[in-house]
């Protein structure tokens, strides 16, 4: 029996007497005691393509005022693939994508056959938390490409209840697909974030007649855009999310915030971005159309938390449950010249919301340490008392005042990778494609790119298969417009640019590949002898030949798939004591 443990007891017994004594007000300090179990609650609330960057969370006041006004905003939070099925699968799993190989949102390379191929049905989320004790629910969208034709082919493991929304209809906004536990899929008449809304409600209501601690999944698919299928070609096109009625009149003067990448008047970026041609006025004003439809969409998703917020309240579950609110990955609009989507790793697409509210978590504050959505399985772990899984790419989040405290003496990562396969695909009636009338898209969007976030340094750094790079200062330069790449002048902390691009391409090498403890310290079999834990300690001139020496990314060609043999150099090298280096293991 743990310290915790005991302690609970002895709170349990303080609280026993103090309900006794009447008129006395119980303790109610201690993360556990409130609820059925001393394992707390957890309910994770996920849209659909929501972004950060372009302030969608300034329109939700209800979301402020409930989550970020109670609890903490992870603001350096990235999804490591900015792409809907791949971000939910290391989601659902604590693994990179080059580690599920759930690469793309349909199949070959993708989507829920991917899914199911790859065997994690039997090991991602649901499955450990119901060994662990949990009864688990979800409604929502689960994965893409889960559809009416394969929902039982097979069934998804470890959930208690489901209500999921299914293709083709799961981006209609209305009159959506659903399907219940093992039930046929129904339409369901009416507005499909107010159905997902009723039934977390109604699960909440079901989780709460069991003793064990329960997990409630919440998906629904604001602000995405709505999909229009053609029965003569595969790929569909894409328009405006549609708003709930009561919803649809709200901030007609919005638009997309003008910030310098927006539309610029010289091109940025690299690869099928760098190519594009600036947006004309009518695409400009189709664009900020766009974006007050995803603002207003995102309206009942506003409606959906404070609903499931009173619940809690009511069923005086609020001081045992932990409530994370995020999406899958975020959303660009007309930055450098993009019209609306995701895919890219710029910091529209990467960077998301993320915010945490629970016992403990520290009340209206923000934090900025880097943290991404391999970590959450891992936190889910560590909050749930469950061991860490080795093959887990993250790390349990800080979220406690007592856990946010352990950082000044043991700092986290100040890295992020990010990777993508394939075709980007793009949305809004302006990104048609002439012939056929679905979605544009364009191919040579396969990358690997790296966020490295320290003191005196925030850095972005990225290899694209067409040999590309880009290097972006992210203090003077957060639209990332400026690509520093071998540009002899530049220096930081005093280092030639050159060497600092040195460290970047041995750290990236590493993490493109990486497993388990080297997602998460990548110096470390860099320099197993112990001395380097960040980029400032690399750039000590006694590494320079060492870093000189390793291979560079290079790709030898755009695959739609992880392909490695066509990913260029596998192997680095790690620093010896002696002086001398080695294959790094
Ligand atoms: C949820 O599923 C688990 C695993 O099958 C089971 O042990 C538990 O009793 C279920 N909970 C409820 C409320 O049925
Ligand atoms: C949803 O279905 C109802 C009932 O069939 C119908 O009246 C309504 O027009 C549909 N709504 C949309 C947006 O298709
Ligand atoms: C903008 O470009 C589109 C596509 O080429 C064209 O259809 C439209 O007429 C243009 N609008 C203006 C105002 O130039
Ligand atoms: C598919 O159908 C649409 C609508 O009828 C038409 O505009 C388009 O040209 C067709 N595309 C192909 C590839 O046949
Ligand atoms: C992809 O990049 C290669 C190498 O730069 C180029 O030759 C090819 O035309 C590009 N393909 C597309 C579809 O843009
Ligand atoms: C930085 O290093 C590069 C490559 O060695 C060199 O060409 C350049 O002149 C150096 N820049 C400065 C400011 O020293
Ligand atoms: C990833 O999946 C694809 C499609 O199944 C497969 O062809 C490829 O070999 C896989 N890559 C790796 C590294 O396993």
């Amino acid at each position: 029996m743990g310290i915790l443990r005991i302690a609970l007891l002895v709170s349990l017994a303080l609280r026993l007497g103090s309900v006794q004594a009447a008129g006395h007000e119980p303790d109610y300090s201690i993360a556990g005691l409130s609820g059925s179990s001393h394992k707390p609650n957890f309910i994770f609330i996920m849209t659909d393509d929501q972004d950060l960057h372009l302030n969608s969370l300034d329109y939700m006041p209800k979301l402020q005022r409930y989550l970020s006004d109670e609890g903490t905003k992870f603001k350096k939070h990235f999804c490591t693939i900015a792409v809907c099925c791949p971000s939910r699968v290391s989601l659902l799993t604590g693994r990179l994508a080059h580690n599920t190989n759930v690469t793309d949102v349909n199949p070959p390379y993708g989507g829920y056959p991917k899914f199911m191929a790859e065997g994690f049905n039997d090991r991602h989320l649901p499955v450990w938390l119901q060994e662990a004790g949990y009864n688990t629910y979800y409604t929502g969208k689960f994965l893409n490409a889960h559809s009416t034709s394969n929902y039982n082919d097979p069934f998804p493991k470890g959930w208690n209840g489901t209500d999921f929304l299914l293709d083709p209809s799961t981006y209609s906004h209305w009159n959506s697909t659903f399907q219940r536990n093992r039930n046929s899929p129904v339409t369901s008449n009416g507005y499909s974030t107010d159905i997902v809304s009723q039934r977390s409600l109604a699960f909440l209501d079901a989780a709460r007649q069991s003793e064990r601690p329960f997990f409630v999944g919440i998906a629904p698919i604001a602000p995405h855009a709505k999909s229009i299928y053609m029965e003569n070609v595969s790929i569909p096109y894409f328009t405006n999310p549609i708003p709930a009625e009561r919803h649809q009149d709200l901030f007609l003067n919005a638009q997309v915030p003008r910030h310098e990448s927006f539309n610029p008047g010289n091109p940025s970026g690299a690869s099928w971005i760098y190519k594009l041609r600036q947006l004309n006025v009518s695409e400009v004003d189709y664009a900020d159309g766009f974006y007050r439809s995803r603002i207003q969409s995102l309206q009942a998703v506003d409606d959906l938390v404070e609903a499931v917020i009173l619940k809690l309240k009511q069923k005086d579950l609020l001081r045992n449950t932990f409530i994370f609110f995020t999406a899958d990955n975020g959303y660009h609009i007309g930055q450098h010249r993009m019209v609306p989507g995701k895919g890219c790793p710029y910091e529209e697409d990467v960077n998301i919301p993320m915010i945490v509210r629970g016992p403990g978590v520290p009340r209206g504050e923000s934090v900025d340490f880097v943290t991404s959505h391999t970590d959450i399985a891992p936190t889910l772990f560590d909050l749930a008392g469950i061991p860490l899984r080795p093959d887990f790419d993250g790390k349990p989040m800080p979220l406690t005042k007592d856990a946010l405290g352990r950082l000044a003496t043991s700092p986290r990562r100040e890295h992020l990778n990010v990777e993508y396969w394939g075709t980007n695909l793009q949305e809004g009636l302006i990104a048609r494609d002439a012939s056929t009338g679905s979605a544009l898209g364009y191919g040579n969007n396969t990358y690997k790119a790296l966020r490295v976030i320290g003191e005196g340094y925030n850095l972005f750094y990225s290899v694209w298969c067409t040999n590309e790079h880009e290097l972006y200062e992210m203090t003077s330069d957060s639209y990332q417009m400026k690509n520093l790449f071998r540009t002899s002048e530049s220096e930081l902390l005093g280092y030639n640019m050159t060497k600092v691009i040195s460290r970047l391409d041995a750290l990236l090498l590493l993490l493109k590949k990486c497993k388990g403890a080297q997602c998460t310290s990548p110096w470390a079999f860099l320099h197993p002898g112990g001395d380097v834990a960040t980029l400032r300690q690399a750039l000590n001139p006694k590494y320079d030949a060492f870093y000189a020496a390793q291979p560079s990314i290079a790709f030898a060609a755009c695959e739609d798939g992880y392909f490695p043999e066509f990913e260029g150099p596998q192997q680095g090298y790690a620093y010896r004591t002696n002086g001398d280096w080695i294959d790094w293991s």
